[in-house]
């Protein structure tokens, strides 16, 4: 697939026009930023690893009937992606109080939630995507109410097979986020990456962070940790 002019440049990921109009490359770059790129740095090998990643990730959704951008994987730091009309809606799973959850209820990092906590922020990097609930989504026609039931059942579905997947791999999921757009043919589906980036993972043992929080809080080790996940999927 040939790769034509960049459409766009994100913290993480650029991405390219091809010569289908409803098809696009995403091109995992190492770059990586924390607190809305605040905080910028470089993860050697971050793009390649995040790929890898999140293909294995997104390909157990798609053999679990979640619909998902991925086409097909073209290079080491690139896939070839359905082309969508994103939603402006991060939507966060947690099962785990830590990050912004843990700060904005008191909460000890590392309490675990009676059940999985879904919210929703609006993707805008000049407001820092603060928090909303489903009435803003309404009110600002974000989205409509047919499509956020489906995004929720999407999410929880998605957290049941991601912990049920990592858990033989001695990983705990944390919290992620998500991203939805909606295809040509008006149906949702999943679309951004999941990765180290955009989770939380902890080893099931030692709780020890495998995860961008060992950029974001200067812990050190941040290659070996992505390296660590990948093994992990892999094996
Ligand atoms: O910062 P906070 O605790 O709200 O993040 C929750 C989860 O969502 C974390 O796994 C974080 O990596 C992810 N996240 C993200 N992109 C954002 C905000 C949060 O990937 N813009």
């Amino acid at each position: 697939m040939i790769k034509k002019e960049m459409l766009y440049e994100g913290k993480a990921k650029q991405i390219y026009k091809t010569k289908e109009d409803d098809k696009l490359i995403v091109l995992f770059k190492d770059d990586a930023t924390a607190f809305n790129g605040e905080k910028k740095g470089q993860i050697s090998g971050k793009g390649i690893m995040n790929n890898k990643i999140s293909n294995i990730f997104f390909k157990l959704l798609a053999d679990n009937n979640v619909p998902t951008h991925l086409l097909e994987e073209i290079s080491e730091t690139e896939v070839l992606v359905r082309k969508l009309e994103i939603i402006p809606v991060e939507v966060v799973m947690r099962n785990i109080a830590a990050g912004s959850l843990a700060k904005r209820l008191g909460l000890e990092e590392g309490t675990v939630m009676s059940q999985p906590v879904l919210e929703f922020y609006y993707k805008d990097d000049d407001l820092g995507d603060p928090m909303i609930n489903e009435y803003h989504i309404y009110a600002q026609k974000m989205a409509d109410r047919e499509e956020i039931a489906r995004i929720k059942e999407l999410s929880f579905k998605i957290n049941e097979l991601l912990i049920d997947f990592l858990k033989d791999k001695g990983i705990e999921l944390v919290d992620f986020k998500l991203e939805f757009g909606k295809g040509s043919d008006g149906k949702i589906y999943l679309g951004d990456e999941i990765s180290p980036d955009t989770c939380r993972f902890w080893d099931s043992e030692t709780r020890e962070k495998l995860d961008k929080d060992r950029f974001r809080r200067d812990l050190g080790g941040v290659e070996g940790a992505y390296q660590e996940i990948l093994r992990r999927l892999q094996g």
